[in-house]
């Protein structure tokens, strides 16, 4: 039992198995599409949603202050050294599993099933997180037109019972009142439908999406920029390192996505060449916009008064620094301008996601640790509908009855989990497999894995213990799950 636990899958085999198999997927994309498949997965509630309680800190954690932007640096150079492993494994294994492909090559099937259950926090999870926030910018940006959604409408039990008189305002069935977030449901069905349509249509739609909010960010640290003050910069740490580092451990949310361009390299012409591209482009163009929007931010709002705005106005960081520059002329429309552009990125990234989710549960059930159903392709559309449809209803209905609380640092932890375990077996595949070709090499390995494990770590210790429990306990139900489905089922063991 134990040698079938730690059995791998040759890389030969996976590469070929991906190549013969009926269930071929449709090679459609380019080095721009993938590039821009990573932005639109990276720029989104990170950036526009989480900034401000990271800068200024909340009842359970310090804030970075100014020290943000170090926490944005430091967490892009993380991110760096996971990227570039990511892209080895990326162009030697282009297979749509991602992380949990590349552990079954390195690391056995056990840890593979770990990597492919722990990824459901970051993509599913994260979706839900996002498809949350989506709700709450959207009901924002509608009502500037005067549209007002109700709140029983637009949010969880759990949230509603925190606003007070809503339960009386909510319609009642047999005395109980009704509350359930439609907002958030109706945009992941939407976009279910879209990616079950196509690949080529969804990057499309992705692409446009992207540079939609790239402009969005750009006129923020356009116009934001004369009104930054050099005085909202001292002190830059006043929480010292803690703060940077439970700042850092929040805007990591930010960067994740770069590693969900690896989930298309079966539907990528050369992933050879596209994906190492994808993946490090991607995250370089975010990083440098990271930097600007958060030195801009900090540069508007002193620390003091941001702590005091955050107690009241939830997390809308940039729209709520435009209000505060209080900017005479065309003050409204500014405000609605970065409004409609973080709805725009918030889609891109739940378009991304709910793409890449599929695919992982795809690979895992051509392995055979998932039923074979999952493996369907849809005959015209060339997509794997099955799973795309299974992870729409799960995310749309999770979205639909839960709060956003904790949903980032969770996601979070898996997330920088899965990157711990892919810079461990770039280093293994390297001892393990020496002299197999590499269009794209990790540098100075083993030092750039080894100093992926420990800025990842690094970061995990900065989450609250509570997101700890609930990992150890999702990784235990995935466990139970392999033990009774997957490991008697598994093609390798077959
Ligand atoms: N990086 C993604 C976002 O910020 C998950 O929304």
């Amino acid at each position: 039992m134990l040698k079938h636990l730690f059995r791998r899958k040759p890389t030969y085999e996976l590469v070929a198995e991906s190549e013969h198999s009926e269930h071929g997927l449709k090679k459609a994309l380019g080095p721009v599409d993938v590039t821009a498949l990573g932005i639109g997965a990276i720029i989104g509630a990170g950036i526009f949603a989480t900034i401000g309680t990271a800068a200024a800190g909340d009842a359970t954690r310090l804030g970075a202050g100014p020290g943000l932007i170090l926490s944005f640096i430091l967490t892009g150079i993380a991110c760096g050294f996971a990227a570039l492993c990511y892209a080895e494994f990326a162009a030697m294994i282009p297979i749509s599993g991602s992380a949990y492909t590349y552990a079954y090559a390195t690391l056995g099937e056990l840890v593979a099933w770990i990597i492919g259950w722990d990824l459901i926090i970051e993509y599913a999870v994260g979706n839900v997180a996002v498809a949350i926030s989506w709700g709450n910018y959207f009901k924002t940006l509608v009502a500037g037109f005067g549209i007002i959604i109700p709140d029983w409408l637009s949010t969880d039990y759990r949230t509603a019972a925190r606003i007070p008189g809503l339960f009386e305002r909510a319609p009642h069935i047999f005395g109980v009142p009704i509350v359930f977030n439609i907002l958030a449901f109706g945009i992941v069905a939407l976009i279910t439908i879209v990616l079950v349509l196509g690949i080529r249509e969804s990057a499309t739609i992705n692409t446009t999406m992207v540079m939609l909010k790239l402009i969005v960010l750009g006129f923020f640290v356009v116009v934001g920029w004369s009104y930054m003050k050099g005085e909202n910069f001292h002190p830059l740490l006043p929480n010292g390192w803690a703060g940077v580092q439970s700042g850092a451990a929040i805007v990591f949310f930010a960067y994740i996505g770069f590693d969900a361009v690896s989930t298309v390299a079966e539907e990528t012409r050369n992933p050879a060449r596209d994906l190492p591209i994808g993946i490090i482009g991607s995250l370089l163009i975010s990083t440098v916009i990271y930097i600007l929007v958060a030195a801009v931010f900090i540069g508007i709002i002193p620390f003091d008064v941001l702590r005091q705005k955050l107690a009241t106005e939830q997390a809308e960081p940039l729209t709520m620094a435009l209000q505060y520059a209080n900017i005479q002329r065309w003050g409204n429309l500014f405000v609605g301008i970065v409004a409609f552009g973080s709805v725009v990125a918030h889609t891109a990234v739940l378009l991304v996601f709910q793409l890449g989710q599929p695919r992982i549960f795809f690979s895992m059930a051509r392995d055979g640790l998932l039923p074979q159903s999952f493996a369907k392709v849809h005959p015209r559309f060339r997509t794997p509908y099955v799973t795309t449809i299974l992870t729409g209803v799960a995310v749309g209905v999770c979205a639909m009855f839960t709060s956003i609380d904790e949903m980032v640092d969770l996601t979070n932890i898996g997330t920088l989990f899965a990157f711990i375990l892919v810079c461990i077996g770039i280093w293994v595949l390297r001892k393990r497999e020496p002299d197999r070709p590499r269009t794209f090499k990790t540098p100075w390995v083993p030092v750039i894995p080894l100093l992926g494990v420990l800025a990842c770590m690094y970061l995990m210790l900065g989450l609250p213990w509570i997101t700890w429990i609930r990992f150890a306990l999702w990784l235990i139900v995935g466990m139970v799950v392999y033990f009774f489905y997957g490991f008697r089922r598994s093609r390798l063991l077959r």
